[in-house]
């Protein structure tokens, strides 16, 4: 691979999830990854399992989005090493499920802060390079729980996605004319192990059966599926989109 590969940071792309996902779709389709998670062992080991998967190096850069001199120096190694960043996508999501009347303002801050900020602090650092280039594409990962009128979810997460959904809206007005495209995914229940720590066994039940219209669980590649989409030229038209992928729990049009 040379410098001149497309360079794509992926945020939280260490988990067993959907970050995981998309770096190994971004890889597949020519990009050269930056794999960055906040925790640091398993952001060097995803990176080496990617570089073994797919024959040449790729970056690990550990992070923690809500950090912003953390955010501001990793765009600025990414850009000392590769040159360029093309597609960002903001994966890093958390979640505690706690009623409102109940709930902790430590839990409101962390997830306003992880899920919220952490996505602003990454656009606010890389946009400028793309701008500068005339290109890019952003894809937020936000949740169908940004419109839904649940108790699944905890109101700190639905509020969190739900203002990814407008940063994503108004970075899109601002950068659309500079070549820049920003758009959002909602998925719904994208399964992964980790899941049963956060959601009652409740949740899981009959959600394949009589939940989801077509009979499953989402998985991590339907939703690294539509981003290797979104960051492409195929979708030069789309920005300012919010997409779901939900298996038709939560059409939202
Ligand atoms: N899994 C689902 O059902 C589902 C549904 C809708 C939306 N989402 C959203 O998709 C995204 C990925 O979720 P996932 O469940 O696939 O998990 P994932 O495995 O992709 O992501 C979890 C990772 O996030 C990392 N992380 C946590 N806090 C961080 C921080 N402050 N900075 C950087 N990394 C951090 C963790 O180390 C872990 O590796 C999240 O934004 C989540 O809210 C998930």
């Amino acid at each position: 691979m040379t410098e001149s590969n497309p360079v794509a940071i992926v945020t939280a792309a260490a988990g067993a999830g959907i970050g995981a996902a998309i770096v190994d779709r971004l890889a597949h389709d020519g990009y050269d990854v930056v794999v960055t998670d906040v925790h640091e062992r398993r952001c060097r080991e995803a990176a080496e399992r990617l570089s073994v998967a797919h024959g040449r190096e790729f970056l690990a850069v550990p992070l923690d989005v809500t950090d912003e001199s953390r955010v501001q120096a990793a765009v600025a190694s990414v850009i000392d090493a590769r040159g360029r960043i093309d597609v960002l996508v903001n994966n890093a999501g958390w979640s505690k499920i706690e009623p409102v009347s109940e709930m902790s303002l430590d839990t409101w801050r962390r997830c306003l802060d992880v899920d919220l900020t952490g996505t602003f602090l990454c656009m606010r650092y890389a946009l400028p390079h793309m701008i500068e280039a005339g290109r890019g594409s952003v894809v937020n990962i936000s949740s169908i729980s940004a419109y839904e009128t649940s108790t699944e979810h905890g109101a700190a997460y639905s509020a969190a996605k739900a203002g990814v959904l407008a940063l994503t809206r108004v970075a899109a007005a601002e950068n659309g004319r500079h070549g820049v495209r920003v758009n959002a995914v909602t998925p719904g229940l994208i399964y992964n192990d980790f899941l049963r720590k956060i959601y009652p066994d409740e949740f899981f039940d009959g959600y394949a059966e009589s939940r989801s219209l077509v009979g499953r669980v989402g998985r991590p590649e339907d939703v690294a599926n539509l981003v290797g989409f979104l960051v492409s030229d195929q979708a030069g038209y789309v920005t300012g989109e919010v997409y779901g992928v939900s298996g038709g729990v939560y059409p939202h049009a």
